[in-house]
């Protein structure tokens, strides 16, 4: 007669995690409040489960942008234990779970509710750097040649997904909203090294004013924050080295 092993017990992988999460709500109070939201999860889910979670199952009214959930789209950088990151690429696994984990939107934009802030001096920003391709003469009959080396001359501010966390992390940001700003720069740098393109002197002239390159400090929160591991302040030296020597 043979015997089977009973199947081991099931093991929980959940954890207890307080999310200590900044709540503002216009249409209800012009106060800010902290709201405690115990969860049940698995370590190994992101914190943007953990809002998902909250929202569906506990409270619908708290608000938050996402949409891909997969460090693409961008559109979910929050502040997360007072640094800024993606909610969807923060494994709770990495956060110290024994103390309340902290959200809140990224400083320096209008917060509209929530998690949720006013993108739109941001991407105003984004497009003072002209940015796109910019060429002068005749429609070309073959596409436009560049070489490897030319092509890696620009390729670290090729990843930017316009998250914002770089320049909701730059306390120049913070305390004068007129600035430029990482982003805005770092998507700069992009074309103005571009060897196709023409305009590079046009984006150094808007990046000489003074509200351009010469507000940022060297302060590295932008590099320390970018979800891409772009080098957001070498970007930003390279531009200001740009508009001295002129040489792209
Ligand atoms: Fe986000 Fe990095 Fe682009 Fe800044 S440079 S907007 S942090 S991806
Ligand atoms: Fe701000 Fe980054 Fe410069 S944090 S001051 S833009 S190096
Ligand atoms: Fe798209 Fe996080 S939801 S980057």
């Amino acid at each position: 007669m043979s015997t089977v092993a009973p199947a081991p017990a099931p093991t929980s992988d959940l954890l207890a995690v307080t999310f200590r999460i900044r709540r503002f709500n216009p249409e209800v109070s012009a106060a800010v409040a902290w709201h405690d939201f115990r969860v049940e999860i698995d370590p190994k889910e992101r914190v943007l489960d953990a809002l998902h979670k909250i929202k569906w199952e506990v409270d619908g009214t708290l608000t938050f942008r996402r949409s891909c959930a997969h460090g693409i789209c961008g559109s979910d950088a929050v502040r997360i234990n007072g640094r800024n990151r993606l909610a969807c690429k923060t494994l709770v696994k990495d956060l110290d779970a024994t103390r309340p984990v902290t959200v809140e939107p990224i400083k320096g934009l209008t917060v509209l509710k929530d998690l949720v802030v006013d993108m739109e001096p941001f991407f105003q920003s984004y497009r003072d750097m002209l940015p796109f391709l910019i060429t002068t003469g005749n429609e070309p009959t073959r596409e436009r040649l560049q070489s490897p080396a030319d092509r890696a001359r620009f390729d670290d501010t090729t990843k930017c997904i316009l998250c914002a966390a770089c320049t909701g992390s730059c306390p120049v940001f913070w305390n004068d909203g007129q600035y430029f700003g990482p982003a805005a720069i770092v998507n700069a740098h992009r074309f103005i090294f571009d060897s196709r393109d023409e305009a590079g002197e046009r984006r150094l002239d808007i990046l000489n004013d003074r509200e351009g390159v010469w507000r940022c400090r060297t302060v590295f929160n932008c590099t320390d924050s970018c979800p891409r591991g772009i080098q957001v302040t070498q970007a930003i030296q390279e531009v200001k080295r740009a508009v001295i020597t002129r040489r792209l």
